[in-house]
């Protein structure tokens, strides 16, 4: 099952996605949230970081696992996801540092990395609703195109469209690391409830391949139409491609 809420704009998924998200804190104030970067999820952390300043959010007991990070960038390189995550959430709110987890992307030894990654998470019991992006061509985390679905958290190299898209947040494209650390599409598969949020146009026909369409490697994000708890929010940008009229739809 799929539910599906249209948002008028960015600023009304960030907040609706935010709702979501807070709920999940409210019910459970240990729960493990897993994470996303990319510039599609800072508006709903904004709101998160406000809602927190108003006394409405506790983060205290909350901990947090990110879906990937680029090799080769450490915590406080400002593209690194690490320091993503520091400056658009943790320093806002009240988490505990310690309980906040980024891949290491300079790992001396990363088959090692990964293991411990995926062991964390099974330390922690599991991630309670984990937050995704979505990448122009499909992918989850850095999931590209043409990967397995079996995997574990382990080592990619980036697809040339993805170092593309992700240059805009580089001085040049030269600068963009070629690989990453990410959980794998099992890893993902295995949170509770997954919330993956999308918008702008420029989305839109991976919006419609992804959940309209085959299921299928080539389109990584496709395999969570097999998920139990799948939330989607987008834009009405995001989902004009895509048959969604209500402002609430569950396929
Ligand atoms: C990056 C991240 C993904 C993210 C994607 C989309 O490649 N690794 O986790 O979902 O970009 O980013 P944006 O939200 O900026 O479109």
């Amino acid at each position: 099952m799929i539910r599906i809420y249209r948002a008028k704009d960015y600023q009304d998924l960030s907040r609706k996605a935010a709702n979501i998200l807070s709920a999940q804190i409210i019910m459970k104030p240990d729960c493990v949230l897993g994470l996303a970067t990319g510039t599609s999820p800072i508006g709903i952390y904004e709101q998160l970081a406000e809602w927190y300043r108003k006394g409405d959010l506790d983060f205290a007991e909350v901990s947090t696992v990110n879906l990937d990070e680029y090799i080769g960038l450490d915590g406080a390189h400002p593209q690194s996801y690490r320091y993503f995550m520091d400056t658009n959430l943790f320093r806002k709110v009240n988490i505990d540092r310690t309980q906040t987890n980024v891949p290491n992307g300079l790992a001396q030894d990363f088959d090692a990395e990964c293991r411990r990654y995926d062991e964390l998470i099974r330390s922690l019991g599991g991630i309670d609703m984990q937050l995704l992006g979505l990448g122009h061509n499909g992918h989850i985390g850095f999931n590209e195109p043409g990967g397995s679905f079996e995997k574990g958290t382990h080592v990619v190299t980036l697809s040339e469209s993805t170092i593309d898209a992700n240059s805009r947040l580089f001085e040049k494209k030269e600068d963009v690391p070629r690989g990453a650390i990410t959980m794998g599409i099992k890893t993902i598969m295995q949170a509770g409830v997954i919330l993956l949020i999308a918008s702008g146009e420029g989305k839109a026909q991976i919006v419609r391949d992804a959940f309209w369409g085959d299921i299928t490697p080539e389109v990584p994000a496709s395999i969570l139409q097999l998920h139990k708890q799948l939330i989607i929010v987008a834009d009405e940008a995001a989902l004009s491609k895509s048959p969604v009229t209500e402002d609430y739809t569950v396929i």
